[in-house]
């Protein structure tokens, strides 16, 4: 699919005259990471992830047609109960990038009221589950106004417009497994949105569970809008574009034979290499902590004693996201409070796992 098979031109907004729709989206982990893009939201390279379930965000889109014609968007934003004028700018940054998309917004007056069910300053991206919730409360909208359109359409819509939200997002529509950005190895992948890993996935990988250990809960220093721009003329980015594709190929492999050394090896690698590029930007900067470092070793020991298959990975922060299968939940749990927990901001952690997807939730 094209840019061009994502506008919507018949619709009728007098179908419509208020109404409400809620979402419930999760968050997710990247395992091969994306880290550089181009206009419009294009990732340099593809990436996958674990769609996540405990870490969600739930947005309702309260809508009312306007008598008139309006030039400007028109939405306010709650944010956990409070008003949040200071989150509009994206969301109006976020509308003017999809509205050639959805061209019935300004005919619409908003309310949109979210909250997420990890603190919002735990320092996990709330970008993914935030953006595809909104995305998707609009895609209901859309379907209001022009009801023929196909669950799979809808998906991918759905994607395509979080997307343009912020990246991830488009990998948060849909569970488990979800590859973004085109790749040969991967049937039906494409730069616009997220898909479905297309091929059976091992059992090893089955409640595959993701305790994020949270060591610094405060705002990250620099966000990833920055992280991502600073890939343009990085010395190693074509270097590190080429690997994380290579990398896809070789995890896609290891997610239908069920390899679980070869799983580590990519994920550990991948985390290192994303924060790699961190430090050698220009300019350069650190966003793991003392203690991110300290889980990282105790990890490696664990693993050295035990033959677990414990592993971590790293986002754009300093906490830590633990990953083990469901076969060692047992173990690695008891290592976790024993060994793992006193590195943690006031012993916070989320257990969490691999999830479904989005729900749409009734709003009764
Ligand atoms: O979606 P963004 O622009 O916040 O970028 C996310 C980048 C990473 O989380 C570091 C990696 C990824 O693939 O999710």
């Amino acid at each position: 699919m094209i840019e061009s098979d994502f506008i919507l031109n018949d619709f009728e907004t007098s179908k419509v005259s208020n109404g409400s729709v809620t979402w419930k989206t999760p968050s997710n982990i990247a395992l091969v990471k994306y880290w550089g893009k181009q206009d419009p939201q294009i990732p340099e390279n593809a990436s996958i992830s674990f769609t996540l379930d405990a870490c969600f965000t739930l947005t309702t889109l309260e809508y009312k047609k306007l008598d008139k014609n309006s030039k400007s968007f028109n939405f306010d934003i709650y944010f956990e109960g409070e008003k949040k004028e200071d989150f509009k700018p994206k969301i109006q940054q976020f509308f003017e990038r999809i509205e050639q998309y959805v061209p019935f917004l300004k005919d619409f007056d908003f309310v949109i009221k979210s909250r997420n069910s990890f603190p919002h300053s735990s320092g996990i991206a709330s970008s993914a589950s935030g953006m595809s919730a909104l995305a998707l409360c609009v895609m209901s909208l859309e379907r209001e106004l022009n009801p023929s359109i196909s669950e799979e359409y809808f998906n991918k819509k759905a994607s395509f417009l979080a997307r343009l939200g912020s990246g991830s997002a488009c990998r948060s529509i849909e569970g488990k497994l979800i590859v973004w950005g085109n790749h040969s190895d991967i049937e039906g992948s494409s730069n616009l949105f997220g898909v479905k890993f297309p091929y059976k996935i091992h059992k090893n990988f089955k409640n595959y569970h993701d305790t994020i250990l949270l060591v610094d809960e405060g705002e990250k220093q620099v966000s990833s809008t920055v992280g991502h721009q600073l890939m343009y003329n990085h010395p190693f980015a074509k270097q590190r574009f080429q690997q994380a594709n290579h990398n896809i190929s070789k995890i896609s492999e290891v997610f239908q034979n069920g390899d679980l050394n070869e799983f580590i090896t990519i994920v550990e690698s991948e985390a290192l290499s994303l924060h790699a590029m961190m430090m050698t930007s220009n300019p350069y900067f650190i966003l793991m902590k003392p203690n991110t470092l300290k889980i990282i070793n105790k990890i490696w020991e664990f693993r050295g004693e035990t033959n677990s298959n414990i592993c971590f990975t790293l986002d754009a922060g300093a906490n830590v996201h633990v990953l083990f299968p469901e076969a060692e939940k047992e173990s690695v749990n008891n290592f976790i409070i024993n060994e793992l927990i006193q590195y943690c901001q006031e012993n916070h952690y989320i257990c969490d796992r691999i999830g479904n997807g989005a729900k749409r939730l009734s709003n009764n």
